[in-house]
């Protein structure tokens, strides 16, 4: 999608709704959002009543490329500028200590705020269009509480469709990351230095990159993150992840025990084992991953079987969100392969 294909009167219609207190999903490059003016707390408020989402969970800010994050956050690091120099508009979100005015709504309580400019035109469009681009929207991605993320306007109808909470659905689009941005904390950068509280696109070494020092891993005392809860992302099917090696033979195992398998995987097999191919690269597995998900979940199988990708540093992200995924339904297939099939 390009500037010149964009529905403007629908990004104004956004905008009004927006500006009115209401919610909008929107698209972004990593996954839809489900947006709310982020200084008006009703609005914020609805959000999480929206998404069945605990009130001391933090959401996003997202902002214009021209806004200004003096207005959002204080105390700024020189770290700051550089990373939204380098990856914005883009999938990076900076935990930053939160400015005075701004109401603690959005951060959950806590004294930061998570910021991120998304490169989405769709979303660019609607954030120079809200408040004459001077707002924020907060937006967390459209879909229930710990479900998986939408990728499509068609998954965010899914979520929250028939029940009137969301006043309108923008439509962008397939989501070309796949995966939700890359959180840096830079909020305690002189005791902890920057701290990688969610992989994505934009990796740990990249960020090294620009400031010189590798984000280092969440400790007891790092800022909550929701999407850093052991069990998120997840369908409600149960999810198990499967080596290469012995996928072809579990696959059979679970065959003859005559249980249904909805099978994601990226290597060759056999035509009987067909199952959803996704591409063998980094990019090309997370921008399809969510879609395949909620597509095997509307399969009614036993189990969705995930063929369990490399563990190199580009496939930090989708292991991340398919750990996740699958953290509730530990011993899944060996309980399916040792219980009587119950038919
Ligand atoms: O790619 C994305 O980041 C998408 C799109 C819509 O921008 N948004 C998204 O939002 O994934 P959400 O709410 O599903 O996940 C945001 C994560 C949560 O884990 C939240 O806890 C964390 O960001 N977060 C937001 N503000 C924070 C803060 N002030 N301190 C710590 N974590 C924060
Ligand atoms: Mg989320």
């Amino acid at each position: 999608m390009n500037e010149a294909s964009i529905d403007q009167a629908a990004i104004e219609a956004g905008a009004r709704a927006l500006e009115a207190g209401q919610l909008v999903g929107f698209p972004t490059e990593t996954v839809y959002g489900l947006g709310a003016d982020a200084e008006n707390p009703a609005a914020v408020a609805a959000i999480y009543a929206a998404k069945g989402r605990p009130q001391d969970h933090p959401v996003i800010v997202h902002l214009a490329p021209e806004a200004d994050i003096g207005h959002w956050a204080c105390e700024i690091p020189p770290q700051a500028h550089a990373l939204a120099e380098a990856f914005w508009p883009g999938p990076l979100t900076m935990i930053l200590k939160r400015a005075p005015n701004i109401p603690d709504a959005v951060s959950g309580g806590q004294d930061t705020v998570g910021l991120r400019c998304p490169s989405h035109p769709v979303a660019i469009a609607l954030l120079r269009a809200f408040k004459g681009g001077q707002g924020g929207v907060a937006a967390p991605s459209a879909n229930k509480f710990g479900h998986v993320s939408p990728t499509l306007a068609e998954h965010v109808r899914d979520e929250f469709g028939a029940d009137g909470t969301v006043a309108m659905v923008l439509d962008g689009g397939a989501a070309q990351v796949g995966i939700e941005s890359t959180i840096v904390d830079l909020s305690r950068l002189a005791t902890h230095g920057p701290v990688l509280l969610r992989p994505g696109h934009v990796s740990a070494e990249a960020i090294a990159a620009v400031i010189d020092q590798l984000p280092g891993a969440p400790d007891a005392a790092a800022p909550r993150a929701s999407g850093t809860l052991e069990s998120h992302y997840a369908p409600h099917t149960p999810v198990a992840m499967q080596d290469t090696a012995s996928l072809a033979q579990t696959l059979v195992r679970l065959h003859d025990a005559g249980r249904k398998v909805a099978l994601i995987h990226y290597s060759d097999l056999p035509p009987t084992h067909a199952g959803e191919r996704l591409p063998a690269t980094p990019e090309g597995f997370a921008h399809a991953l969510y879609a395949a998900l909620r597509a095997m979940d509307g399969k009614g199988a036993d189990v969705i079987l995930v063929e369990a990708p490399p563990q190199g540093g580009a496939w930090l992200g989708v292991n991340d969100r398919l750990r996740r995924a699958a953290h509730g339904s530990t011993g899944i297939v060996h309980g399916l392969l040792n219980r009587d099939a119950g038919v």
